[in-house]
């Protein structure tokens, strides 16, 4: 029986239900030699804001039970830096790619989608709300439902491309954040980034991290993101890309089974690139064994 893969994320064609997550799998190149790119469902690059910036000090990253911490501090070559030194390598592949990206104004969310809108060869782009507003007291974005909509507003109205929230976890109610994105025109919604976290080392009593909390990531947040997928996809009608500590295709079909047309890798990345690729051949033999046809026949089919 032939099993079709393929799925339609809010308007971005993709091969197939896994992507890489953003901040794991750099901007493409850094993985080419290991992974065959254009067997990825899209390619979700690391985080983008308006100018080049540099990260944190280190130690950046800390290993914790079923995880890793960090606090990288977004660096990247900024909108022209990408488009000039990335963009070229990754339109020679057939891969959708997605551009993660940031700001710390309102007004700079909006100008880096503005910007990207007239660049060839990118899907869509997804929106890192995990990240201080320097305006307003530096209150999270993604953590406060009005700036939130704010955001969401800003940039919808700055580009036609697919937009692709990413949904914070540590919010007492994530279905009025994906209502919300929904309401403001967003084609999709990805969620969990990073749960904020902290780990201390007792010896000399310092923070871990530099820059004394980070992200939590991998294994350990995988039951709190299949929780929180699962609610938010009851809560929409667009579709969910699930993301936390998938390291196997059971754990992708999990979030598929909570509700989530699509999922990304990302922390497994860095113990084994080939994740994604197991990950969509398990699928593949998932469906297959369960005389399904199409991926979307098992989104959503959690028994209660
Ligand atoms: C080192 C590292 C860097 C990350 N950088 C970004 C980023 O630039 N933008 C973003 O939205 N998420 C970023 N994330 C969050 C991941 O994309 C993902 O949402 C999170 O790690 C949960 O998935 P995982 O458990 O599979 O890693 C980063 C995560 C890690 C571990």
């Amino acid at each position: 029986m032939h099993v079709d893969l393929s799925i339609n994320l809010g308007g971005i064609r993709m091969k197939n239900p896994v992507m890489t997550a953003s901040g794991t799998f750099g901007y493409g190149p850094e993985y080419a030699d290991l992974v065959n790119l254009d067997t990825l469902g899209a390619i979700v690059v690391k985080g983008i804001c308006l100018e080049p910036k540099t990260g944190n000090e280190p130690p950046r990253t800390a290993e914790v039970a079923s995880g890793m911490l960090n606090a990288i501090g977004l660096p990247g070559p900024g909108v022209d830096g990408f488009v000039r030194e990335y963009m070229p390598f990754l339109r020679r592949h057939d891969v959708p790619v997605i551009v993660n990206i940031w700001g710390r104004t309102l007004e700079e969310y909006a100008e880096v989608a503005a910007r990207f809108s007239d660049v060839e060869g990118i899907a869509g782009l997804e929106i890192n709300v995990s990240c201080p507003n320097i305006k307003e007291g530096s209150q999270v974005f993604g953590t406060h439902l009005d700036l939130f909509r704010k955001v969401l507003d800003a940039v919808r109205a700055a580009t036609p491309l697919p937009l692709i929230p990413k949904l914070a976890p540590d919010v007492s109610n994530i279905a009025d954040f994906a209502r919300a994105a929904e309401e403001s025109g967003a084609n999709a919604v990805s969620l969990i980034n990073s749960f904020p976290a902290m780990a201390i080392d007792i010896k000399t009593r310092k923070p871990r991290l530099a820059n004394i909390t980070g992200g939590l990531s991998g294994p350990a947040i995988r039951p709190i993101a299949v929780r929180l997928v699962w609610l938010a996809a009851r809560a929409v009608s667009i579709p969910v890309v699930g993301i936390g500590g998938i390291s196997s295709p059971e754990d992708a079909l999990e979030f598929l089974i909570a509700g989530a047309s699509a999922v990304a890798v990302g922390t497994a990345n860095f113990t084994d690139p080939g994740t994604a690729g197991r990950v969509i051949a398990g699928i593949e033999t998932y469906l297959r064994e369960a005389g399904h046809q199409r991926v979307d026949d098992i989104v959503g089919s959690l028994r209660i």
